[in-house]
């Protein structure tokens, strides 16, 4: 059964489309995962799915409802945890999931606000003010207030953000539960490969505001099809590896140049004709990462803004797929 279903969903600010014509649908108790650079089209769409931004056109049904016509309904079969903190900073972490609940009318409230804390082990701190709490408390609150009135459907906008590796792996841990009762499906970005590889089982890569590829973390690398190849050049043809199309990534170091190339076997034979002297060769499966750069041509590094000297390679070299 699908409680999400997304046809065609598009979102423009003014003449700019953040979102483009996107169809995805999630089963009950599946995790989604959204990879892609900044400036995407993540948030936009998890924000069209919890009726915080209007779709400029296209279909998005969340529990059955459609984000158009019952709002309301659709607000009240979610959670969320978006990327810029709402929790009000003059209250305590309690006061603010207490408000929370009260909003959502939770039944029970001091036992769910209880169990959550402990969850996010804020306990100890849940009587302090939010504004005197750290960045990675804020988040935990968060969290915490997206869980509390059990809701049917996550979007998480980067939950774990800034949170240190203990926590991460307890919310993995939690939200893995969450979805293997099958009872709550998932939809997550991140920028972390190794959680959306740990979590999802499947991944939408996004890249301007289109899905470019989406399945499972292990059918996406097999998918690209061979092994991943490093080459360590030095004084390289620039000019000739620029055309070459399987070399994905270019990158100085210090003396040398760095080629990343996906599928080995005749490419390699071809590059060491083409290219120059190589000084050494490291071949390895792909990864998640590989895959990104694969339909994106970037690091999901360099898409957040490391990118120079490669970047600028990559963007002459223009789209792989
Ligand atoms: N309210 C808005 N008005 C105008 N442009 C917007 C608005 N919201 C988002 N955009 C633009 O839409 C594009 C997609 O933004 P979005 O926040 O969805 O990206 P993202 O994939 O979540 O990126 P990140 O990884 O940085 O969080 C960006 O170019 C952004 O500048
Ligand atoms: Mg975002």
């Amino acid at each position: 059964m699908k409680v999400i279903e997304v046809k065609e969903l598009t979102k423009k600010f003014d003449k700019f489309t953040a979102v483009n014509k996107i169809s995805f649908g999630v089963e009950k108790g599946e995790i989604l995962g959204l990879l892609g650079p900044n400036g995407a089209g993540k948030t936009t769409t998890l924000s069209m799915l919890a009726t915080l931004v209007k779709p400029t056109s296209g279909i998005a049904k969340v529990n059955g409802f459609d984000v158009y016509n019952h709002p309301s309904l659709v607000r009240k079969s979610i959670g969320f945890v978006f990327q810029d903190p709402s929790s009000d900073d003059t209250l305590t972490g309690r006061e603010n999931l207490y408000l929370h609940g009260l909003m959502y009318g939770v039944d029970g409230i001091n036992k769910k606000i209880d169990m959550v804390l402990k969850l996010v082990d804020l306990v100890d701190k849940k009587d302090i003010l939010v504004k005197n709490y750290s960045g990675g408390m804020r988040r935990r609150l968060e969290l915490a207030r997206g869980l509390l009135h059990e809701p049917k459907i996550l979007f998480l906008d980067e939950p774990t953000l800034g949170l240190d590796p203990q926590t991460r792996i307890n919310l993995w841990n939690y939200i893995k539960k969450l979805s293997s009762e099958g009872s709550v499906s998932v939809i997550i970005t991140t920028h972390y490969m190794d959680e959306a590889e740990e979590l999802c089982d499947r991944i939408a890569i996004i890249d301007h505001g289109k899905i470019v590829a989406m399945d499972s973390p292990s059918d996406l690398k097999n998918k690209i099809g061979g092994d991943i190849v490093r080459l360590k050049i030095k004084n390289p043809k620039i000019g000739e590896i620029k055309k070459l199309k399987y070399v994905k990534k270019i990158k100085k170091e210090g003396e040398f140049t760095v080629l990343t190339v996906v599928n080995s076997g005749l490419h390699l034979q071809e590059i060491l004709k083409k290219v120059g002297k190589v000084e050494e060769v490291e071949l390895r499966h792909p990864t998640l990462n590989d895959v990104f750069l694969h339909y994106t041509g970037r690091n999901i590094r360099e898409a957040e803004g490391e990118g120079g000297w490669a970047e600028r390679a990559m963007s002459y070299q223009g789209r792989s797929t």
